[in-house]
């Protein structure tokens, strides 16, 4: 089984040795298996950390050629939409780095059909990640929001109990919206699973979900079954947990990837 309980680490610059450790796990991943796919978070958060990821030193050590890249969840709009996760991830990384075309997965926000764009962007990973009846990406990357939401798999909307399908247009009511999201099946299948969270407005969730995995919120429903599960947190957002979870600064001691 996976670590029971979360990996908890206090990052002194978390935009800084977020991406240290992102880089180093890209390319350990790719060192051992030649290829790496990842699902990354939208949102604010990860922002600063994927324009470092972007700048060298810390991402001349990745063979960005060889990473996949897929989105976590995506709003119902056009990647030219200041709302839209792509958007964000094209204007701070994949403009600065050479993916592949045929390594950006873009999830269809744009449709007007998004149950069918969900079911395209399943097939997708099935096609280029195969391994069987639940692709296992190598890392997926999730952010929090203060309500425990993850993804977009927000408190009382239906796709928090998807049990088969992996990508799902799920109807937000709190945001009179729908959103395209991994659904917890692929999230918690995933070789290692990351949140990142900064920011004490997220103190009280991330007690709820790292500290005491409440799980009436939804974020407490990840749990990889094998992987390796981790929070990148500032101090701010650490503030409601217990001591004696692992605290760090300065790089972390981290594992080069999958053993
Ligand atoms: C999104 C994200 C979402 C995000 C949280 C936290 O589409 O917004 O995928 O799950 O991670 O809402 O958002 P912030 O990082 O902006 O606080």
């Amino acid at each position: 089984m996976g670590s029971p309980n979360p990996d908890i680490r206090v990052l002194a610059d978390v935009a800084g040795e977020a991406a240290e450790l992102f880089a180093r796990y890209l390319s350990g991943c790719i060192d051992a298996r030649g290829v790496v796919r990842v699902a990354l978070a939208g949102g604010n958060t990860p922002r600063p950390v994927y324009e470092r990821l972007a700048r060298s030193p810390v991402g001349e050590v990745v063979n960005w050629r060889a990473v996949e890249v897929f989105q976590t969840d995506e709003r119902a709009v056009p990647p030219s939409d200041a709302d839209s996760n792509w958007g964000m991830l094209e204007d701070v990384l994949l403009g600065q780095v050479e993916v592949a075309a045929a390594g950006r997965h873009r999830m269809e926000g744009e449709a007007a059909d998004l149950t069918g764009a969900a079911a395209r962007y399943e097939a997708i990973l099935h096609e280029r990640i195969g391994g069987g009846a639940i692709p296992a990406f190598d890392l997926i990357l999730l952010g929090l929001g203060e309500d425990g939401h993850t993804a977009s798999l927000f408190p009382g909307t239906p796709a928090i109990d998807e049990a088969k399908r992996l990508v799902v247009a799920n109807p937000v009511r709190q945001l009179d919206s729908t959103r395209l999201t991994l659904t917890f099946p692929v999230i918690n299948a995933a070789r290692e699973v990351w949140f990142l969270v900064t920011g004490s407005g997220k103190a009280d969730a991330v007690r709820r979900v790292a500290g005491e995995r409440d799980m009436s919120l939804p974020a407490s429903r990840v749990r990889p079954g094998e992987g390796r599960y981790c929070w990148l947190l500032d101090r701010q957002a650490a503030a409601g947990l217990p001591q004696g979870v692992t605290r760090c600064s300065g790089v972390l001691r981290f594992t080069q990837g999958p053993t």
